[in-house]
């Protein structure tokens, strides 16, 4: 994708007062017509530039394999293009030190990187976009419904766009598909059947979407 000047560099340097490390901007085709959306690279994702190459990308794969879908399709991006990491100890007595743990993006840092996904998503023009877990579902659409009310639905709605000090809305509706995003599934193997409902269900919209 190509950049406009400064865009990056600005965003890199509203992101410089939170505890975050690395920087990816996204991967995949962007002429295709279904952009992932997820929430912030994790250690191995900072490390490499790259999104979703961890455990979490694995799992990533297996579930969009299931949905008929292969990486090389899609476009792959996060709200938050660094990682957040918060310093915890290494073992319970502290002895161990310490050492870097992932954690959400907060309200800040994910206003400091909304310009870079309102651009991707004006450049692109998904036809479909999969937002992976409540960070992507809440920072696209503004809604604060939990997952579980929302998951596997196809919601045509305007997205959330950078306006001012705030976001205003797309005038143009996008498809939006709220799924878990992949790394639940080890926090909450219970969830399991419901995240294959869920995407038994999207299998049937990008049918139909699709053709
Ligand atoms: N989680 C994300 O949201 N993105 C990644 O690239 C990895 C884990």
């Amino acid at each position: 994708m190509e950049w406009p000047e400064g865009l990056v560099n600005d965003a890199k340097k509203k992101m410089e007062p939170f505890d975050v490390e690395g920087f990816v901007l996204g991967k995949g085709d962007e002429q295709g017509s279904v952009m992932v959306v997820g929430e912030a690279p994790g250690e191995n994702e900072a490390n490499k530039g790259e999104p979703f190459i961890g455990r979490a990308g694995d799992e990533l794969n297996k579930q969009l394999k299931y949905m008929g879908l292969s990486r090389e399709e899609l476009y792959i991006t996060s709200v938050v293009r660094s990682r957040p990491y918060k310093w915890v100890k290494t073992n319970k007595k502290g002895t161990g030190g310490m050492r870097k743990a992932n954690r959400k993006p907060n309200k800040k840092e994910i206003f400091a990187h909304a310009e870079l996904l309102d651009y991707q998503i004006e450049q692109m023009d998904p036809e479909i976009i999969i937002a992976l877990g409540g960070v992507a579902y809440e920072r696209l659409t503004g809604d604060k419904r939990k997952m579980s009310d929302v998951l596997g639905d196809l919601i045509r709605t305007p997205v959330q766009v950078k306006e001012g000090d705030g976001y205003g809305k797309t005038e143009k509706e996008y498809a939006i598909i709220p799924l878990y995003h992949p790394a639940a599934i080890f926090y909450n193997p219970g969830i399991k059947d419901h995240i294959y409902e869920s995407l038994d269900q999207v299998r049937v919209y990008l049918k139909k979407e699709l053709n």
